[in-house]
């Protein structure tokens, strides 16, 4: 059996499929069950300071490859999520606390929060494509992308993971922007901004308007992400975008990601996603002489 095992920035992963940000990620009851499913890590539902309601529905449309959806960052508020984290954490895998703010004050109270709740690392959402204020309003800027991930970094001991948009004219310049404030890893991409108009009702289908597109349909954009951002930087990359077979795990890897994230596919394998994924994976690395998983990042770039 090839070896799925991988490390990503000291936490070692039982296979590199991470459940993403807000797939699941809204309990602990949730997490846990994609941890017992076979999960490497799972990321929380971004988390802020304060309890959100989100936006009124409809709030997610299936598109031709993928979905759209416009949540509005719903989420109870770091001082309640402090039970779910701990049942989280229950099956013994590691829990990455996702959280927002509007600065870095913000970032750097939620960041020790989470951290004081046992997480194994944190994943900064300076990418969602539409709260306003927060997301990729500050990540779409270097200077403020730099600014907060380095307040964070001095204000915990976990490892810091930022996570990027695509929505910018080059995300090799977040990145980098990223790794000099200090973080341990880059997650690419978030959702694309997308839209999708009723015809019958003239008006765009989810309340909030525009929303983020995954699935399927984005992942030629986050491979291409991935590959740009590898010649970019040192740091590990974390792959995500349209990830829901085997050949796809593959071609991140390929691309330059040392670990992957999944969540669209998680609407269609449900709880066998992470086993399936896994099996795919493990039969591709056989088949192409690979050792392990560890050992195809980045091997798309450099020579013939
Ligand atoms: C939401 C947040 C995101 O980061 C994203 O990519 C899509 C949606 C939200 O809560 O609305």
């Amino acid at each position: 059996m090839a070896e799925l095992t991988v490390d990503i920035a000291g936490l070692r992963l039982q296979n590199p499929f991470i459940l993403a940000s807000g797939i699941w990620g809204e309990t602990g009851a949730t997490l846990a069950r994609a941890l017992r499913a076979g999960a490497g890590a799972v990321v929380t539902k971004s988390i802020g300071t304060e309890p959100r309601p989100g936006y009124p529905n409809p709030t997610i449309v299936e598109v031709p490859a993928g979905f759209i959806n416009a949540m509005g960052l719903p989420n109870p508020g770091i001082e309640a999520y402090k039970e779910e984290i701990e049942e989280a954490l229950q099956p013994g895998k590691p829990v990455i606390g996702s959280i927002f703010g509007a600065d870095e004050r913000e970032f750097v109270k939620l960041a020790r929060k989470m951290e004081s709740y046992g997480v194994s690392a944190l994943e900064l959402n300076l990418s969602c494509p539409h709260a306003k204020g927060y997301g990729a309003q500050l990540g779409q800027d270097p200077g403020i992308t730099k600014k907060i991930t380095a307040a964070v970094k001095a204000a915990v001991k976990i490892p810091v993971f930022v996570k990027l948009t695509p929505n910018v004219a080059s995300i090799a310049a977040i990145g980098k922007a990223a790794e000099s404030g200090g973080a341990d890893a880059v997650v690419a991409i978030n959702t694309l901004k997308g839209m999708a108009i009723d015809l019958e009702l003239g008006r765009p289908v989810l309340s909030h308007g525009s929303g983020g597109y995954s699935g399927p349909g984005i992942r030629p954009v986050g491979i291409a992400c991935v590959y740009d951002l590898f010649e970019a930087v040192k740091i590990p990359i974390i792959g995500m975008g349209g990830i829901s077979s085997g050949d796809d795990a593959a071609e991140y890897l390929l691309a330059g990601a040392a670990a992957l994230q999944v969540g669209s596919v998680v609407y269609k394998k449900r709880d066998r996603t992470f086993t399936h994924l896994s099996r795919e994976l493990s039969r591709f690395l056989s088949s192409h002489h690979y050792k392990s998983a560890r050992s195809m990042t980045g091997k798309a770039h450099g020579g013939p």
